[in-house]
């Protein structure tokens, strides 16, 4: 995937550029040409070995080498570089590069890089001082110029290791750029408000049965970080899955039944842009949720469970949608797809609904694949090939952008 592109790693100061290596591995063994520029601080962190002997190439930390007095040139590598990823960058180095204080080779080489070279800047240091009005005025300002910010998830404790401040995971940041790799530079939902839903949703018989679906919320997942990815703030509502988010702008409300997927949904009802239903939502719970486990001799031969009807959540988003919401449904239909899913059109008021047939090889529940065709209000459809769900949530972002939201 990145076979001949130049990446340029910056690796600045801090406890984080252990976690470096890694994503210089995972750079390298996607196929790229790998230069790694450290601050003069970042040598005490990681050595210029470790990180030559897994790039294949000599570090580059000073403007001359100390042996040759070679002038190594910020501006030949500035030109040479496809994309500039700074991980981890300080809270120092970030002020450097906001301010443009050209006193080491990796400020300078970012200040000589192209106009249009993509930057990526993953900051990672103590709670307070990211926190600080200073440091947040400095990331403020490199978003400004176009640099996107790689932040990791706050978490709950308040460690500079575990909390908001240390430094995003290497598989998560590399999952960033090759998406921007495979699918381009977009950031076309900046500003935008996108309600998803995802996953299925377990509805309890008794303290350790339940009934649920084949749903794996991949789907869903995947809509969310290509969303995120865009520059969208999400707002993931997921049933019970075993898939955990990438980008950490994207907000997730963990549910497990289809009560309480309602009730998550309601309360964002009134200030999403878009919405897309991609969850597999129970249609029934038991009336009775049994407080101990049926026990196999107390049981009858036959059983009943007997079932009330959930809250259809598309329904109701449908009813109290604004005119400018727009909410996207999907469909898996086993038989009469089309009319079925026209039919859920109308109903549910979907401003378009994503189709999987079940009858398709590869498409719908618990696969890595789909294949989907997309119908809007008009009866219009549009039919993609099989591919990754990774690749479908690129369609059906793409198909909602330019068909809702450009002016
Ligand atoms: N949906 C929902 N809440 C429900 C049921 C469905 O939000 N309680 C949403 C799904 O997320 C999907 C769309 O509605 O986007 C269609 O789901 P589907 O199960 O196909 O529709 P149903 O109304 O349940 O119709 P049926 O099961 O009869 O085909």
């Amino acid at each position: 995937m990145l076979k001949g592109k130049n990446i340029i790693l910056g690796i600045s100061g801090g406890i984080a550029a252990f976690k470096t290596a890694s994503l210089a591995r995972l750079l390298v063994k996607a196929g790229a040409n790998v230069q790694v520029v450290m601050t003069p601080n970042a040598r005490e962190f990681i050595t210029p070995v470790t990180m030559s002997a897994i790039t294949g190439r000599p570090v580059i930390s000073d403007f001359f080498s100390a042996n040759s007095g070679e002038w190594h040139s910020h501006v030949d590598l500035g030109l040479w570089a496809d994309a500039l990823v700074i991980a981890p960058a300080t809270a120092s180095t970030i002020a450097k590069l906001a301010i443009g204080v050209a006193d080491n080779m990796l400020i300078t080489t970012y200040l000589s890089s192209k106009k249009g070279t993509p930057i990526y800047i993953a900051p990672a240091m103590d709670l307070d001082m990211m926190a600080h009005p200073s440091t947040q005025h400095n990331l403020d300002l490199l978003r400004s110029y176009g640099n996107y910010i790689i932040e990791p998830r706050s978490g709950e404790l308040a460690s500079h290791l575990v909390g908001k401040g240390r430094m995003e995971e290497p598989e998560n940041i590399f999952d960033f750029i090759m998406r921007d790799v495979r699918y381009g530079i977009r950031r076309d939902l900046k500003g935008k408000k996108v309600l998803i839903t995802a996953g299925p949703t377990i509805e309890k018989i008794d303290p350790v049965r339940y009934i649920s679906n084949f749903s794996s919320g991949r789907m869903g997942y995947e809509i969310a970080e290509e969303a995120a990815r865009r520059g969208a703030e999400v707002t993931l509502v997921s049933g019970p899955v075993n898939i955990k988010v990438k980008n950490a702008v994207i907000r997730v409300v963990d549910v497990q039944t289809a009560e309480e997927m309602f009730a998550a949904c309601n309360a964002e009802s009134a200030d999403y842009d878009v919405a897309i239903l991609a969850a597999a939502v129970a249609d029934y719970r038991p009336t009775e949720v049994l407080e101990k486990k049926i026990k196999r001799e107390a049981s009858e031969e036959h059983p009943v469970v007997r079932l009330t009807k959930n809250h259809d959540i598309a329904l109701a988003l449908g009813e109290s949608k604004s005119a400018d919401q727009i909410l996207v449904g999907f469909a898996l239909e086993t038989d009469n797809e089309r009319k079925n899913a026209i039919d859920k059109i109308q109903r549910k008021n979907f401003d378009a609904i994503v189709l999987n047939s079940l009858a398709d090889k590869g498409a719908g529940f618990a696969t890595v694949t789909n294949k989907v065709t997309i119908i809007d209000r008009k009866g219009e459809e549009k039919a993609y090939e099989l591919k990754s769900k990774s690749d479908v949530a690129n369609d059906i972002i793409d198909y909602i952008s330019n068909k809702f939201l450009s002016d």
